[in-house]
C-alpha cells in the first residue's frame, strides 16, 4: 500500500429520485478519478444536456464526459445487458471513448427477460419502472427455485452463454406460467431477447473485470472515488415506505457493499435535494401539491400513458398556476419545469420542498454538505396563490406539515452567476435551510444548462 491512499465520497439523492444528481456529478467529476455505481440498474434515468445533445444515462455512471475519469459498475448493480449495449452505442456518439475506462464487476446480477416481463405484468400497483429490477434482486436473494438457478451473475453468463440462455428460457417458462393469457407474447419477447444476447454480450465482455480488489487497488494507489447513488434514500427497500420503494438499498452505507470498497476509505457524504420536489410511482408524498387528487391523477396518467405532449395540448400552464387549487398548481409546475420521467415519460407528482423530511434524512445518513437543484423554479410560484415560494415544515404539535412562504424573486439572467448576485429571498432561503438541517449548502442549481449553477464553496 502507498502511504497516500485515496478516498471515496458518496453522493446520494435525499428525496424520491430525480433530484438532478447527474448534473451535480457532472460539475464534480473532474475532481475524481473514478465515478462508481453501487445499486440499481436501468431503473435510474440521469439526463445530461451537452453541447452535442442530450443523453439519458441509465446504467453508465455520470462521468462519461470526462475522458480521464474511470467509470465503475459495482457488484451491487442489476445489469441489463441489452440496455447497456444500447446505452454504450448512444454514448459512443456523444461522449469520449469508454475503451479502457469502463469497468463492470463480474458479479453483477443479470436482469433476465423473465424479470422484465414479470415486472411489466405485475409492477403497476407500486408503479415500478418496468425494468425487472425487483424480480432480479428477488432472484438474487432466492438463488434457486425447484433445482433451477434463478440468479445468474454476469460471470455465469460470460462463462457459458449457452447454458445461461437455457436457464433464462426455463426461468421465463416457469415463472410466467402465472400469466397464461400473455403466453404467446412472453414467448416471443423472451426468444427475441435471447436471440440478440450473444451479439450484445460480446460488445460488453471487454469491459467486465473479474478482480474483486479492482477498486481497492486503485484507492490504495491514491484514486479518489465518487459513488453515485441511484433512486435516493426515500425509496430505500427497507427504510422507504414499503411496498412503494425500489428493490435495493439506496442509502450511502450501501456504497461500501454494492460498490466493492471497504468503508475505511469513506470521506464525505454529499446530499442532493430538489427545491420543487417530485415523485414518480405510488406511495406517500406528504408535501404533494394537490395531495391524493394529484397522486390519483398521476397514477391514472401513467396507466393510460398520458405524458408531456398530452398535458401540453390540454392545459394552459399559466392559467393553472393562478388557480386556487394546489392540484392545478402542481400540474402547472410540472409543465413549466418539465417534470416527466426520463426513462418512462410518466408525469411526476409535484410537491413543496419538505424540510421536515429533508432534515431527518440528513441526520440519519450523516450528510456533510448539500446541493439544492432547481432553485430557479421557485420563482414560478410568484404567480400562484402562494405569492412567493413555499417550503413545508414539521408542525410543532401535530403530525402534519406547516407552510412557510418566502418572498417572490426574479433571478438575474447573467451566467455564471455569483452568490453575491442572488436575490435576498433566495439567500434567506439558503440560511433557513442551513439553520433547519444543520449542514452547509455548497451550491444551488438555477437552470438546466451546465453552467446554470451557483457555488457557495468549493468541494474538493
Ligand atoms: P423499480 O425501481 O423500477 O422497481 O420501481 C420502484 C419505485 O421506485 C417506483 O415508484 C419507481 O417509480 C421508483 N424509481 C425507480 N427508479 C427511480 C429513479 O431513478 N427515479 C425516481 N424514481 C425511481
Amino acid at each position: 500500500m502507498t502511504t497516500n491512499p485515496g478516498f471515496a465520497d458518496v453522493l446520494i439523492g435525499l428525496q424520491y429520485g430525480d433530484e438532478g444528481k447527474a448534473k451535480v456529478i457532472d460539475q464534480l467529476a473532474g475532481k475524481y478519478d473514478v465515478i462508481a455505481r453501487f445499486n440499481g440498474g436501468a431503473n435510474a434515468g440521469h439526463t445530461i444536456d451537452t453541447a452535442a445533445g442530450r443523453i439519458v444515462l441509465q446504467q453508465l455512471p455520470s462521468g462519461v464526459f470526462y475522458p480521464q475519469t474511470k467509470l465503475y459498475i459495482g457488484s451491487g448493480c442489476a445489469l441489463n445487458i441489452w440496455k447497456l449495449d444500447t446505452e454504450l452505442r448512444e454514448a459512443a456518439a456523444l461522449a469520449p471513448s469508454l475503451d479502457g475506462r469502463l469497468f463492470i464487476h463480474s458479479r453483477c446480477a443479470v436482469v433476465q427477460p423473465a424479470h422484465i416481463l414479470i415486472d411489466q405484468l405485475s409492477g403497476a400497483y407500486i408503479g415500478t419502472t418496468g425494468n425487472g429490477i425487483g424480480p432480479c434482486y428477488a432472484d438474487r436473494a432466492q438463488r434457486m427455485r425447484n433445482a433451477r438457478r434463478v440468479n445468474l451473475q454476469l460471470r455465469d453468463v460470460l462463462r457459458d452463454p449457452e447454458q445461461a440462455m437455457r436457464d433464462m428460457r426455463a426461468n421465463a417458462d416457469n415463472d410466467l406460467a402465472l400469466f397464461p393469457e400473455e403466453a404467446e407474447r412472453i414467448r416471443r419477447d423472451t426468444l427475441r431477447m435471447l436471440d440478440e444476447l450473444p451479439e450484445r454480450l460480446a460488445r460488453i465482455r471487454p469491459f467486465v473485470i473479474d478482480d474483486p480488489l479492482f477498486l481497492t487497488t486503485l484507492v490504495e494507489q491514491g484514486a479518489k472515488v465518487l459513488f453515485e447513488g441511484a433512486q435516493s434514500v426515500m425509496l430505500d427497500v427497507v427504510l422507504g415506505e414499503q411496498p412503494f420503494v425500489t428493490a435495493s438499498h439506496t442509502v450511502p452505507g450501501n456504497a461500501y457493499v454494492g460498490g466493492d470498497l471497504a468503508p475505511r476509505y469513506h470521506r464525505k457524504t454529499i446530499g442532493v435535494a430538489k427545491a420543487v420536489m417530485s415523485r414518480v410511482g405510488q406511495g406517500p408524498f406528504p408535501s404533494e401539491l394537490g395531495g391524493e387528487r394529484s397522486a390519483a391523477y398521476c397514477a391514472a396518467a401513467a396507466e393510460t400513458r398520458r405524458g408531456r405532449a398530452d398535458e401540453a395540448r390540454e392545459f394552459d400552464a399559466a392559467r393553472l398556476l393562478r388557480s386556487s387549487e394546489h392540484h392545478d398548481i402542481g400540474i402547472a409546475l410540472r409543465m413549466l419545469t418539465d417534470e416527466y420521467g426520463s426513462g418512462t415519460g410518466r408525469p411526476r407528482r409535484i410537491g413543496m420542498l419538505d424540510l421536515a423530511q429533508l432534515t431527518a434524512a440528513i441526520r440519519l445518513h450523516g450528510v456533510d454538505a448539500l446541493f439544492m437543484t432547481k432553485c430557479d423554479c421557485l420563482a414560478l410560484y410568484a404567480d400562484s396563490v402562494f405569492a412567493g415560494f413555499p417550503v413545508a415544515l414539521a408542525h410543532p404539535e401535530h403530525d402534519t406539515l406547516l407552510t412557510h412562504v418566502f418572498p417572490p424573486f426574479e433571478l438575474d439572467r447573467q451566467r455564471p452567476l455569483s452568490a453575491a448576485m442572488l436575490p435576498p429571498s433566495l439567500l434567506a432561503f439558503k440560511r433557513f435551510i442551513e439553520d433547519e438541517t444543520g449542514v452547509a449548502l455548497f451550491g444551488f442549481g438555477i437552470g438546466p444548462k451546465r453552467d446554470d449553477n451557483v457555488r457557495f464553496f468549493d468541494w474538493s
